[in-house]
């Protein structure tokens, strides 16, 4: 169960990133339509993303880092930014979709252009976190309330 519910964060995180960059895509071609609905693909990929994370936060508890010392600070620098970076993103997508679907998109634009990277780096990271956890996790076990 740990194992599925990781593997489809991941994916729904990556998959979340991929269909951003089409959205980007299709607004640079002009087809807004297109990037409307790629962009709202992009966002319940993005929540799904949230569901299966708490759920096995929830039900497995962390992972924490057992990796070789060099590595320790740049994998906490990796998941601090990440974990920054990942919840601003949630308000920030909620503001920047209020926007478009007013019409107001000038404003639209000025903040998906912070959106956009960050959204990026988010998938990337938490790409690259499971990938890590996968070589040196070691199990934390839930917090017991
Ligand atoms: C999280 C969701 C979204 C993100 C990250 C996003 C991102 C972007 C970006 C980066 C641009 C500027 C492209 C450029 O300058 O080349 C843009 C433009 C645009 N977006 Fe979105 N978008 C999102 C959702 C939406 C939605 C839901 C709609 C439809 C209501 C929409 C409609 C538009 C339109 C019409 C433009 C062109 C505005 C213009 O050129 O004046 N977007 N979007």
């Amino acid at each position: 169960m740990k194992e599925v519910l990781g593997l489809l964060a991941v994916w729904s995180i990556v998959l979340s990133g991929l269909t951003l960059l089409l959205g980007l895509y299709f607004i640079r071609r002009g087809r807004r339509e297109a990037h409307h609905r790629s962009m709202l693909v992009a966002t319940g990929l993005a929540a799904l993303f949230l569901v299966f994370y708490l759920a096995k936060w929830a039900l497995h508890g962390t992972t924490l880092y057992g990796g070789p010392e060099a590595w320790r600070g740049a994998y906490y620098a990796l998941l601090i930014t990440h974990t920054l970076l990942a919840a601003l993103n949630g308000p920030l997508a909620l503001y920047v979709i209020y926007n478009a679907l007013k019409g107001r998109f000038s404003v639209h634009k000025r903040w998906a252009r912070w959106l956009v990277p960050i959204w990026l780096y988010v998938a990337v990271s938490g790409w690259v976190i499971y990938l890590v956890l996968k070589r040196y996790g070691v199990e934390a076990g839930t917090i017991a309330f």
